[in-house]
């Protein structure tokens, strides 16, 4: 099974929200082979957006969240709170919130626990910069990521865990990086985590700059087992051909 994420950033609102979740469902139509499709809209456009696709093929996510509880932690929302609106997923440690709200390897550990400990399927964002590539760093920020991200963290045998290698030199830049390039670092994502989780409760996704153009390219690789797609989530035209993508590899496996 392939998975594709969608994931809205703040690009959208309550009413345009609704409007893109149908757009979405849509993509689905008339297809043999539809891949997993979770969409991840605003926090406040979850509720309306659920009305849409409650008892659809299409699963919502959320962008973030805390790791308590309840308590006196002002404007977070905590994992059973999300449970509570259908959220199936949840973004975490995104860079966009790593570089712009400081959002440590520490805190990125301590959600993923929150959220595996609630039933929520953590999507792990991890990457390196431009600089850290260029200094040849890139693999071993990977590796540091994904080790601090898992540290003490079991899965029962229902839990599923995601972790999407997203360059951040890829995100929204038009420049996606080459499939090898996304196959090396899976490889060692998946290697790393082989020995904590078992191979089929982990997914290991591609994000940076997919469209409907270069989607099929990581999407046919054995090693990719899905796509987090930013910009082109909320063009549907892109996003479009995207599902369309997914489904025409998963087609080609059926047959
Ligand atoms: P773009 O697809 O716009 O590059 O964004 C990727 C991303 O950040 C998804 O989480």
């Amino acid at each position: 099974m392939k998975t594709i994420i969608a994931n809205w950033k703040m690009n959208v609102g309550v009413r345009e929200s609704v409007a893109l979740a149908r757009a979405t469902l849509l993509t689905l139509r008339g297809r043999k082979q539809i891949p997993e499709l979770v969409i991840c809209p605003p926090l406040v456009a979850l509720s309306e957006t659920r009305k849409v696709v409650a008892h659809s093929a299409v699963s919502l996510g959320a962008q973030n969240v805390f790791w308590k509880d309840a308590g006196a932690f002002t404007g977070e929302v905590s994992g059973r709170m999300l449970t509570e609106l259908g959220v199936s997923h949840v973004i975490i440690g995104h860079s966009e919130r790593r570089a712009h709200l400081g959002e440590t390897d520490a805190m990125v550990n301590l959600k993923v626990l929150h959220a595996l400990e609630v039933g929520l399927i953590p999507i792990v964002c991890v990457g390196e910069t431009r600089d850290q590539r260029n200094g040849g760093r890139a693999l071993e920020v990977v590796r540091e990521q994904v080790l601090a991200a898992f540290k003490s963290a079991r899965l029962r045998s229902n839990d599923r865990l995601y972790v999407a290698y997203e360059p951040v030199w890829a995100i929204g830049t038009g420049e996606a990086c080459t499939v090898d390039n996304a196959l090396e670092t899976h490889a060692m994502i998946r290697d790393m985590l082989a020995k904590q989780f078992s191979g089929d409760q982990l997914k290991v996704l591609y994000g940076g700059s997919v469209d409907g153009e270069n989607a099929y390219g990581f999407l046919r690789e054995r090693e990719v087992d899905g796509v987090l797609v930013g910009g082109a989530s909320v063009k549907i035209n892109q996003f479009k051909d995207v599902v369309a993508a997914a489904s025409e590899v998963l087609e080609a496996q059926h047959d």
